[in-house]
């Protein structure tokens, strides 16, 4: 599902040049982007086509940490398309083919370029078939300093795939951008003493012949593509169905029940959460965790932990990111204060009820020096405080400039507005404009993208 956002259009100019340019092509059909023109990471992401499915079907081998797999992606040519790419990073493709015809393909950098025999017509729906193997090698990410991204081994006999921003290329070939969500079915076989979790529900688990299980998970409603995560492991799965949505969490074995029952709190903040903002956007929810993993990532209807006491209230910034992340999903990557401003503020609010008001306000203004504006980032500054804490204060500020009830109706407004879709920082302002009646424009300019921060509420 492709969300076109006024800011990755094409200029007028540029529409005119690539017009004379088709006219100019005898056969009409040109080689689609090899980007989307993200600002912040302009190769990332395709263009020419909409990913609408995605159907993976690995082997994996934890001695070598390897996987033999599949990838089928279904989608729509947006354009008359020669060739096409998909971002992959590393492995070894052996074949491809698109609606069922050999097709030849090229590798460079993170980009797969896949020319099929007979070219795509605007509009025409595809179905592109990828065979490869290897061993996935993690994805160091200007954005990210304190984690390497992708599928990758964790401690001793635990693995997965966690990838915000661009790491799951490593492990399948996609169209790697936010702005280009799909629904998926992911189909994992490992050794029968591994467990296998992913994103969505669970299907089935096959005990096949061979001292193996596979497990099929299917995520029905549109994913990002930095939102999936595997994670193979022996995992032991706690289910809670006493609540308004089905919780399952997959912790290590040898997990001390205090680790265990400190995820409690997730029932408790869901109920809150679905009050506060609408209805949880998927089927299941729940935890995963990574030995080792030193952080914690909000991957769809499945977050992930690492092995760790976790603290309570990121345990509510994590579930916080299936309204804000999860179902509504930055346009493009200078965006992100869309997701970490409003699951750092869930925070203060998390408090302000559970606790009180001088607790809330302790968090929110126990502030470094100096936050620089969430809006106006470079790629290092994705995960900063700026984005969080400033993107926090700028909801805050927004909370006091309109008053509760219509800062609430404002909340509500612009989650169900963009649910399961992307939004980009001028949607947000246009809620916030609608709903209140007044011209925020000056309000948004100082809080977002002016250097000097504006006295707090
Ligand atoms: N989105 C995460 C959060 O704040 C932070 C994060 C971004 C992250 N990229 C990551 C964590 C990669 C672990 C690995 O909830
Ligand atoms: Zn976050």
């Amino acid at each position: 599902m492709r969300f076109i956002r006024a800011r990755l259009k094409t200029s007028g100019v540029l529409a005119a040049l690539v017009i004379m340019l088709t006219v100019g092509a005898v056969s009409g059909q040109q080689p689609g982007a090899e980007g989307l023109g993200d600002r912040l990471y302009p190769r990332l992401g395709n263009g020419g086509y909409d990913a609408l499915h995605y159907d993976i079907d690995l082997i994996f081998r934890p001695e070598d940490n390897h996987i033999t797999a599949t990838t089928v992606i279904h989608a729509e040519a947006t354009e008359a398309l020669s060739s096409f790419n998909l971002d992959l990073h590393g492995l070894t493709v052996e074949s491809v083919l698109v609606d069922g015809s050999p097709a030849a393909f090229a590798r460079a950098d993170s980009e797969l370029v896949i020319t099929p025999a007979t070219p795509l017509s605007p509009g025409a729906s595809f179905r592109a078939t990828i065979v490869y193997a290897g061993a996935p090698e993690p994805i160091t990410d200007p954005g990210v300093t304190f984690a390497m991204l992708g599928w990758q081994a964790w401690d001793e006999g635990y693995f997965s795939a966690l990838s915000q921003p661009s790491g799951a290329m490593n492990w399948f070939p996609h169209n790697n951008h936010p702005s280009d969500k799909a629904t998926y079915r992911m189909t994992v076989t490992a050794p029968e003493a591994l467990t296998v979790a992913a994103n969505g529900v669970r299907t089935e688990v096959i005990d096949n012949d061979d001292a193996t299980r596979t497990f099929v998970w299917r995520m029905d409603q549109p994913m990002a593509s930095y939102l999936t995560v595997v994670a193979i492991g022996d995992y032991v799965e706690t289910r809670d169905e006493s609540g308004p949505v089905p919780i399952r969490n997959f912790f290590p074995a040898d997990a001390p029940e205090a680790i265990i029952s400190s995820y409690d709190i997730t029932q408790i903040a869901m109920a809150w959460l679905i009050d506060l903002i609408g209805p949880y956007p998927f089927a299941e929810y729940g935890v995963v965790i990574a030995p080792g993993f030193m952080a914690a990532l909000e991957t769809q209807s499945l977050s992930a932990f690492g092995a760790d006491e976790p603290d309570p209230l990121v345990i509510v910034h994590e579930l916080a990111h299936k309204w804000f992340g999860n179902s509504v999903s930055p346009g493009q990557w200078d965006d992100i204060w869309l997701n970490e401003g409003f699951a750092t503020y869930i925070m203060a609010l998390f408090l302000e009820w559970f606790v009180d008001v001088e607790e809330m306000e302790a968090f929110l203004y126990d502030l470094p020096p100096d936050l620089p504006p969430p809006g106006k980032i470079d790629v290092s500054q994705l995960f900063s405080d700026g984005v969080y804490l400033r993107g926090a204060l700028t909801l805050h500020a927004l909370r006091a400039e309109l008053g509760d009830e219509v800062f609430l109706q404002f909340l509500r407004s612009y989650y169900q507005r963009y649910a399961h879709s992307v939004a980009v920082t001028a949607d947000l302002i246009a809620v916030a404009e609608a709903v209140s009646g007044k011209d925020l424009g000056e309000f948004f300019d100082a809080w977002l993208y002016r250097e000097e921060m504006p006295d707090l509420p």
